[in-house]
């Protein structure tokens, strides 16, 4: 099959880490007898420097007509001064909403080669630990009106509206309990139902979507309370869905304790199959072009690409396999470095994975 993948690299390590998710691919192609045509596209701070603008509209129309999108990351200091509409973080904010890419998969998973890289004692994560995050995507605080304005006595004051509608919850609560059902059958729906009115529609608007999954267990998290049972008893959990900002902050969470966000992949999915593909770390501007970043997010990003965008499962296997075949070897770059270990570079652990494939 012939498929069609618009690379947005982005800036900061994005470039690199995406090189080498693009080395699995073609080794997929290779392999499998598929073919991946690679359309590269401007965003974030690439495109301020190349164009003025963070997100232009070819990048947006090209995207569209892609089959799928693979992205490194946005951002930098050099950009951080600019106002916030005209800010690279604006780009990814940009493409998920044109794209539609409601529902934001971040698997937290622990390779057991890694244990030791957990910061949590050893018997909280016996046995490994698995954890969906379905994080909503275009909606909530992110994109709700904002503003400034004048106080009487106060100076000025700042505002950024969480708003939710029913459509919204319920698109993202199908997502999560049909992720539930091909797994432990149980979806945590985490919320400050105690204090927000957007979290109380949340909350009821997921309770309609279970009565359709009787077979899935539904709990509801406050979000507090949520951020302390992730680290007290990380394996209760099975899926979590929950807004865009609480996700975006129990995500980081729950990827940090797996060892570490270097290794973690993400998918963005819009009604259909198309989706966007992101290593959930960002632009590390502070190790850019040293070959210390870790490729294995990005390359794992391409499998979920594989997987949930072309229905390809044994491929993404494939390249699964491969990363899991490069740790248990004892290949590892900085991030994820223990004693013992052989230390190698960005591109040693891209080229090291495409071979395993
Ligand atoms: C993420 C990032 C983004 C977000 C930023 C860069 C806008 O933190 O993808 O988690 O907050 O969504
Ligand atoms: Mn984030």
């Amino acid at each position: 099959m012939n498929y069609k993948i618009a690379v947005i690299p982005g800036d900061g390590i994005g470039p690199e880490v995406t090189r080498e998710a693009i080395k699995a691919l073609d080794a997929v192609a290779d392999k499998f007898g598929h073919k991946f045509e690679y359309e590269y596209l401007l965003a974030g701070g690439a495109a301020i420097d190349e164009t003025g603008r963070c997100l232009p509209d070819e990048t947006v129309e090209a995207a569209k007509k892609s089959d799928a999108v693979l992205l490194g990351a946005v951002g930098g200091p050099k950009w951080d001064n600019l106002p916030g509409e005209e800010r690279p973080e604006k780009a990814l904010l940009g493409l998920r909403k044109a794209l539609g890419l409601f529902a934001n998969l971040r698997p937290a998973i622990m390779f057991d080669e890694l244990k030791g890289a957990c910061p949590l004692k050893e018997e909280k994560v016996q046995g490994g630990l698995d954890i969906m995050v379905v994080r909503e995507l275009t909606g909530g605080i992110y994109f709700g009106e904002r503003g400034i304005k004048d106080t009487p006595d106060m100076g000025k004051a700042a505002y950024d509206v969480e708003l939710y509608s029913e459509k919204e919850v319920e698109r993202v609560a199908e997502i999560a309990f049909s992720m539930a059902m091909k797994r432990n059958k149980k979806v945590t729906s985490v919320d400050k139902a105690n204090v927000l009115e957007s979290s109380r529609l949340w909350r009821k608007t997921v309770a309609k979507v279970a009565e359709k999954y009787p077979e899935v267990t539904l709990e509801n998290f406050y979000v507090d309370n949520a951020a302390m049972q992730l680290v007290y008893n990380p394996k209760q959990f099975d899926v979590i869905v929950t807004s865009n900002i609480f996700g975006d902050i129990l995500s980081d969470e729950a990827s940090m304790i797996t060892g570490s966000i270097g290794m973690l992949p993400s998918a963005s999915l819009a009604e259909g199959e198309f989706g966007m593909y992101e290593p959930v770390h960002g632009s590390a501007p502070d190790i850019a072009g040293t070959g210390k970043a870790n490729p294995m997010a990005a390359v794992l990003s391409a499998s979920m690409m594989l997987k949930y965008t072309f229905g390809l499962s044994e491929e993404a296997d494939a390249i699964e396999n491969a990363v899991k075949a490069v740790l248990e070897e004892g290949y590892r770059t900085p991030d994820i470095m223990t004693s013992g270990k052989r230390l190698i570079t960005t591109s040693e652990a891209g080229t090291l994975i495409a071979e395993r494939i």
